[in-house]
């Protein structure tokens, strides 16, 4: 049998992240006994002397079933979010030009996504960015642990396929710690539902933080407190993003003052903007907590693995070569979405 049609591209970001799914495609095609072995499609992305990009395609597409990969926020890169925006809606735009049957967009890190409503005269940033890719063809998006739900809904032609990590981090907390004394807290009552989801899989109670943001400063954290009780309980905290790191730390902060034993972080998109690792660094060697645990949603690589012991990326490849596989064989997806 061979592998339908499937094509799959990689912007400058994306690559690593594309080469691991890619790979883990190619492991479930050999199970299934498929003789050919998925590569990625050569493609280049050309930047201009004033900052202008365009994206060639080396190979025919024509009724191809075309995934594109680009992590959009990259730490090793000097392109900024807006480039990497640019470069996939010029990659989608080259793609519809190519006659490709459907295009989708692998971008594990939604950009925008908290700007999913607004407050007064903004506009609503995440619908801005989903559009431009809509409008220049792309059929799908994959993305992970998109920050709001309601972004799902946007779009007349666009659908977001929205993966969890959630499975990963469960069989990591069962396998490395002691879940009989363990209290889950949501960091803040948005959260509260993906810590409801915790609290179940691991049959543990939940605490939530209620945290107050200043929305005239950016990034800036008026008050936290505690609803639920960590006396001498080991913590658990799980985030949807890890930005400037000023959530986590002070949820730390507030969950030791309360008399939290060891405290245990688990990130979807770990971003540490600003080189926030530094300050994770130092808070991790004064004992604020055992363990931060992202993924290559958000590519760090060896040195900074090496550099952070208290840092576990957990690869999440296999979860989109699958949702990848399945939706070119038109099979079922919504197992693997839960
Ligand atoms: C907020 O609603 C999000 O879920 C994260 O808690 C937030 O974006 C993290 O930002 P920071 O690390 O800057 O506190």
């Amino acid at each position: 049998m061979t592998i339908g049609n499937l094509a799959l591209i990689s912007l400058d970001s994306g690559k690593e992240f594309a080469r691991r799914t890619c790979e883990e495609l190619n492991k479930i095609y050999s199970s299934e006994q498929k003789d050919d072995q998925l590569a990625l499609t050569p493609s280049d992305e050309v930047h201009f002397s004033n900052g202008e990009v365009k994206v060639m395609i080396n190979n025919s597409l024509r009724d191809k079933d075309v995934y594109i990969f680009q992590l959009i926020e990259d730490p090793h890169s000097p392109k900024s979010i807006n480039d990497n925006i640019m470069a996939l809606s010029t990659a989608i735009d080259a793609c519809f030009y190519c006659d490709a049957k459907r295009i989708t967009a692998v971008i594990p890190q939604y950009p925008y996504a908290r700007q999913d409503k607004k407050r007064g005269r903004e506009g609503i940033t995440a619908k801005v960015v989903g559009k431009m890719f809509e409008n220049t063809g792309a059929d799908r998006v994959i993305t992970l642990d998109i920050h709001s739900e309601a972004i799902e809904g946007f779009f007349n032609k666009l659908k977001i396929e929205n993966l969890h990590c959630g499975r990963y981090f469960v069989q990591y907390i069962k396998n490395n710690l002691n879940v009989n004394n363990l209290t889950i807290v949501a960091p803040d009552v948005g959260s509260a539902k993906r810590g409801l989801y915790y609290s179940s899989k691991l049959e543990t109670n939940l605490a939530i933080i209620e945290k107050v943001r200043d929305y005239h400063k950016v990034s800036t954290i008026d008050t936290m407190r505690l609803v639920g009780d960590v006396k001498g309980r080991d913590v658990f905290i799980n985030d949807d993003m890890l930005a400037t790191g000023g959530t986590l730390l002070s949820a730390c902060r507030l969950l030791k003052d309360q008399g939290a034993r060891d405290i245990y972080i688990t990130v979807s998109l770990p971003f540490f903007n600003k080189q926030a690792y530094i300050k994770f660094d130092k808070a991790y060697k004064n004992g604020l907590f055992k363990q931060v645990i992202g993924t290559d949603a958000v590519m760090w690589g060896d040195y900074f693995l090496k550099s952070y012991p208290w840092y576990k990326e957990i690869s999440v490849a296999p979860l989109f070569a699958q949702v990848i596989s399945s939706l070119n064989m038109e099979k079922s997806v919504s197992k693997l979405l839960e």
